[in-house]
């Protein structure tokens, strides 16, 4: 089974064609995107893929953020960000806001899509203004981001980015089902709604039809 899935996926992608190998799990399909704040291809992202399609599949979407993306962490503990200092801090806002949010995707994914849109408050102005548009307490958002060693969060992200960079090598990366696949992940990359209407589509039990390349 597994096998012939590949080669169906390589056909398609061979003749240029365009097919989902996304299949839903239940009537679902998990998204886990890793982000990272100053990144031009994830804010692009947010903004012209992921939420148009969560705002037209929300109700079929389970979505997990990892703001995290090519961060190292040394032995001493320390953190590098891609973009540096600010790239750390305002990921580690984002890692505190999310699990302040957890169990409200749509908050969460309001809340990203304020902090990765102009004027980028958390990045560019050390800023708790999408922190405060959330809802989320600044007292224990400001205590949560000055104390890394209090949770996991970093642990949980750090885990949680290994292999789909291991995989993608990109920033955003784009995963369906925890199943990380370079090509599936460019495809999303390029055109998110199709990749999800023709998985959703796929499942006689999501209703959906319809759907454009
Ligand atoms: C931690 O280790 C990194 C890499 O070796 C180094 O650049 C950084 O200065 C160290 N930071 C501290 C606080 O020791
Ligand atoms: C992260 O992964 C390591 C290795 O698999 C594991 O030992 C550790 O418990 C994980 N940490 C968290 C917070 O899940």
């Amino acid at each position: 089974m597994a096998n012939q899935h590949y080669l169906i996926c390589i056909c398609f992608v061979l003749a240029f064609s365009y097919a989902s190998c996304v299949q839903t799990v239940n009537g679902r399909i998990k998204i886990t995107v890793g982000t990272t704040s100053a990144c031009f291809d994830t804010i692009n992202f947010f903004r012209d893929q992921l939420v148009p399609t969560y705002n037209l599949y929300g109700d079929f979407l389970d979505l997990e953020i990892v703001p995290w993306g090519r961060t190292v962490r040394h032995d001493n503990g320390t953190l590098t960000c891609q973009f540096g200092e600010n790239d750390c801090w305002a990921n580690r806002l984002h890692r505190c806001a999310l699990n302040f949010l957890r169990g409200n995707q749509k908050a969460q994914l309001d809340y990203m899509a304020c902090e990765l849109a102009p004027p980028y408050p958390a990045y560019r102005h050390a800023s708790f203004a999408c922190v405060q548009a959330a809802g989320i307490s600044i007292i224990q958002a400001d205590f949560c981001v000055n104390n890394p060693g209090s949770d996991t969060l970093d642990e949980d992200a750090r885990n949680a980015s290994i292999e789909p960079m291991a995989v993608i090598n990109f920033v955003p990366s784009i995963v369906f089902n925890d199943n990380p696949e370079w090509n599936i992940h460019l495809q999303a990359f390029r055109r998110l709604s199709s990749v999800v209407c023709f998985a959703l589509a796929d499942d006689p039990t999501t209703g959906v039809t319809g759907c454009q390349i």
